[in-house]
């Protein structure tokens, strides 16, 4: 059963480069699962807030590419916010955890890897429900 502490800043190679820095994530390597899914969050008005929910089974890894943000993972019993604001850092969030992110800063751009193709049924939208699974092991 994952804990906050399952939750880890992975940095990643940097080249930096008077042309311009580069960076990569190789699956396997610094994402420690195979890539099924990547999708990305843009364009979020000041304020909002997106995630609010944990996944059964699918794990994921996020890079703020551009601007910054905060990521708060729950485990039912303590939360631990980890902010992302450098293109070289990703944020692995195993499955069976809450998770929410807020306070984006304008322009930015969230990327997400899943370990799964995306599945309605594998999420778990509701807190109530969410401490229930937690504390009957089932997540
Ligand atoms: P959701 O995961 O609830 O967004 P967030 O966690 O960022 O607040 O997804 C919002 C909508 O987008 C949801 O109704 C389904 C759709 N969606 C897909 O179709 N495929 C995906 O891979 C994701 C992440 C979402």
């Amino acid at each position: 059963m994952a804990t906050i502490d399952d939750a880890k800043i992975v940095e990643l190679p940097k080249f930096l480069d008077a042309r311009g820095n580069l960076s990569f994530v190789e699956q396997n390597n610094h994402i420690p699962f195979e890539i099924e899914r990547t999708y990305w969050i843009y364009d979020v008005p000041g304020g909002e807030f997106r995630g609010g929910h944990a996944y059964r089974t699918n794990e994921e890894f996020i890079i703020a590419l551009s601007g910054a943000f905060d990521v708060v993972v729950d485990d039912g019993q303590e939360k631990k916010t980890f902010l992302l604001n450098r293109s070289y850092y990703g944020l692995y969030v195993p499955a069976g955890l809450w998770r929410e992110m807020k306070n984006f800063s304008t322009n930015s751009f969230a990327l997400e890897f899943g370990s799964t193709q995306y599945d309605e049924k594998d999420y778990v939208r509701y807190y109530n429900e969410f401490r229930k699974l937690k504390r009957d092991g089932k997540i």
